[in-house]
């Protein structure tokens, strides 16, 4: 009997300890580098862009409120001011403002650290961005484009709640299951956009992540 309340008792210790360790290390902090991108007024980029967010990129079928989802899908194209939320067993997630709005938005995010974002989920405070967004080999040409798309879109004031992990996001960040996985080689520096295999196999895999 004394025997089992021993081991129970280090268990519970051991839980504990455990259970400290996560609260206190889950938030790690990251280093990638700046893309070396930067946003540009060009009416052809701007228009790469916004069809990158609408299309392939998807941008818009989290980034705007729960309720205007469907007519982002139904081809209305609905500033990107937020508000998608997804309540799984790792945490509470919620698709930020991306509108260039200064409180609420992106207004005062540089385009280095919107691309880093993109390429790397590296947050502009260095914290790992849940995977929703794999964009990492996503080419130069193409980051600039969507992040010029971007700060043309009209600034939408919403306030949005931040991600907050649970306990089960915050023991996947600590033990690394879930961290920024960087690219694979060197993401390119543009593609040539034209009805080949080629740059079809770019899209499917490195913009609509269809893998
Ligand atoms: C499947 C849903 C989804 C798609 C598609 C998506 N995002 Fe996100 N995005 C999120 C979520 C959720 C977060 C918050 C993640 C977190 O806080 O860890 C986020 C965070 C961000 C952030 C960080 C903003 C901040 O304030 O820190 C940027 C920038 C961003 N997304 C840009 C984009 C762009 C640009 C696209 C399209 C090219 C895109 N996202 C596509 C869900 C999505």
């Amino acid at each position: 009997m004394k025997i089992i309340l021993r081991i129970l008792a280090v268990l519970v210790v051991l839980i504990a300890g455990l259970v400290v360790y996560v609260q206190v290390a889950w938030n790690k902090k990251f280093e990638a580098p700046y893309p070396d991108i930067k946003a540009s007024t060009d009416s052809a980029v701007i228009a790469r862009g916004k069809y990158l967010a609408y299309g392939p990129a998807h941008c818009g079928t989290c980034h705007v409120p729960m309720d205007k989802i469907m007519d982002v899908e139904g081809g209305e194209l609905i500033p990107l001011s937020g508000g998608w939320e997804l309540d799984i067993p790792p945490g509470e997630m919620h698709a930020p403002n991306l509108t260039p709005d200064m409180e609420t938005g992106i207004g005062k995010m540089t385009d280095g650290e919107l691309a880093r974002i993109m390429r790397y989920m590296v947050g502009s405070d260095g914290r790992c961005i849940f995977p929703f967004m794999p964009f990492a080999e996503m080419s130069d040409a193409d980051l600039t484009a969507i992040v010029s798309y971007l700060r043309s879109q009209p600034a939408v004031k919403h306030e949005v709640k931040r991600t907050e992990m649970k306990f089960l996001g915050k023991a996947l960040l600590t033990f690394g299951a879930i961290k920024p996985t960087g690219t694979k080689g060197t993401p390119p520096k543009s593609v040539v956009i034209d009805s080949t295999a080629e740059y079809g196999k770019y899209l499917a895999n490195s913009v609509a992540n269809c893998l």
